[in-house]
């Protein structure tokens, strides 16, 4: 079996990251039985540099043809790249947003976990870390504040700027059956987070997913407001199996969440539409202030490649081989910098890299 994986390194630490969970996947193939041939993709920054604007429909129309997308990350540091001094439709995040929405990607999988290994990097204290904690955070990712109208206007003399967050009964509704499916196959507790006490959308928000609700009897719902999921999430993280919210909210705890798994070099993503097809990328950003050092941490993008096997191409064997080795290489002690605490190994990012494509490889 052959897959076609379109590759987007992206920006700042991107190509590294993306070189590094490539090589696993290379690995994951031979060992697994199949192949995967690679196109690689232009958006973002290197968009604007190769083409003038963030994504092409070269690019949209690639992805597309694939079976799964592997991303790294996009933008640059705002303060001192010419990309932002573009109008804010044509900088790297608009490419982003943009290829999300072209492809339909509503459904945003971030899921938070603390490996054993990882203990000592948490920020917690022990007695909250306790038995640990293994959730799923399930980001609306098409809609809300991110795609609602947007703009800034002038009134006597004195700027407005107007976002809008607006969701629909049917976008509320296909995010919450992702949601209900995944708890259904965890531990059956989906947590909706909103802002009910004060947004109408969030009250619709709660009401669909109640609806959606009366079909999955065997999922146990509960509703939290979003600014005590945050105090939540640091002070009893293990309460919780599977978040649902929306594309903001979303955003805002998956950093959060990254973090009590000791660094946000750890957390990966996929971001999925109606069927198999998705595109997966590390949760955390391009990271320009350390891009081209080789001391970028690849976990994040090597485990998003797991997630790119286990639900793109139902290679579940070798997603679980990837993820084994991920934990059996920071079982060994080998950490990079973001990770690094007493009486480990440093690594950079092409050794931490090839010490999991080994381990996948079966050496
Ligand atoms: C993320 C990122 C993006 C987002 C940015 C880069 C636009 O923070 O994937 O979480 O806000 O969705
Ligand atoms: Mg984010």
């Amino acid at each position: 079996m052959n897959y076609k994986i379109a590759v987007i390194p992206g920006d700042g630490i991107g190509p590294e990251i993306v070189r590094e969970a490539r090589k696993v996947l290379d690995q994951a193939a031979a060992r697994f039985g199949f192949t995967l041939s690679y196109t690689e993709l232009l958006l973002g920054g290197a968009s604007i540099d190769a083409h003038g604007v963030p994504l092409t429909q070269e690019t949209i129309e690639g992805a597309k043809s694939s079976d799964a997308v592997l991303m790294g990350s996009i933008g640059g540091d705002a303060r001192i790249s010419p990309w932002y001094k573009l109008e804010p439709s044509l900088r790297p995040e608009a490419g982003l947003l943009g290829i999300r929405k072209a492809l339909n990607l509503f459904a945003n999988l971030r899921p938070a976990y603390l490996y054993d290994e990882l203990r000592a990097a948490c920020p917690l204290k022990e007695e909250i870390i306790g038995e640990g904690f293994d959730l799923m955070i399930v980001r609306e990712l098409t809609g809300g504040l991110y795609f609602g109208e947007r703009k800034t206007i002038e009134e006597n003399g004195s700027k407005k700027a107007i976002d809008t967050l607006v969701y629909s009964e049917d976008e509320i509704r296909r995010i919450a059956v992702k949601a209900f499916e995944i708890a259904r196959k965890r531990r059956g507790r989906l947590c909706s987070v909103d802002k009910a006490n004060v947004l109408d959308s969030s009250r619709l928000w709660r009401a669909v997913t109640e609806e959606v609700a009366k079909d999955y009897p065997d999922v146990e719902l509960s509703h939290m407001l979003v600014d005590n999921c945050a105090m939540q999430l640091v002070k009893d993280p293990g309460q919780f199996d599977v978040i649902l919210t929306e594309n903001m909210f979303g955003d805002i705890l998956s950093d959060e969440a990254s973090m009590i798994t000791g660094s946000i070099g750890m957390l990966s993503s996929a971001s999925l539409n109606e069927t198999k097809f998705g595109l997966y990328e590390p949760s955390h950003g391009s990271a320009p202030d350390i891009a081209g050092k080789g001391i970028a941490n690849p976990i994040a993008t090597i485990l998003s490649a797991a997630m790119l096997l286990r639900y793109s191409l139902d290679q579940d064997e070798a997603a679980d081989a990837v993820e084994e080795a991920v934990k059996s290489v920071l079982a060994e002690g080998y950490r990079t910098a973001d990770l690094m605490s007493e009486g480990c190994i440093q690594t950079g990012t092409e050794q931490m890299g090839d010490l999991i494509a080994g381990k996948v490889a079966g050496k």
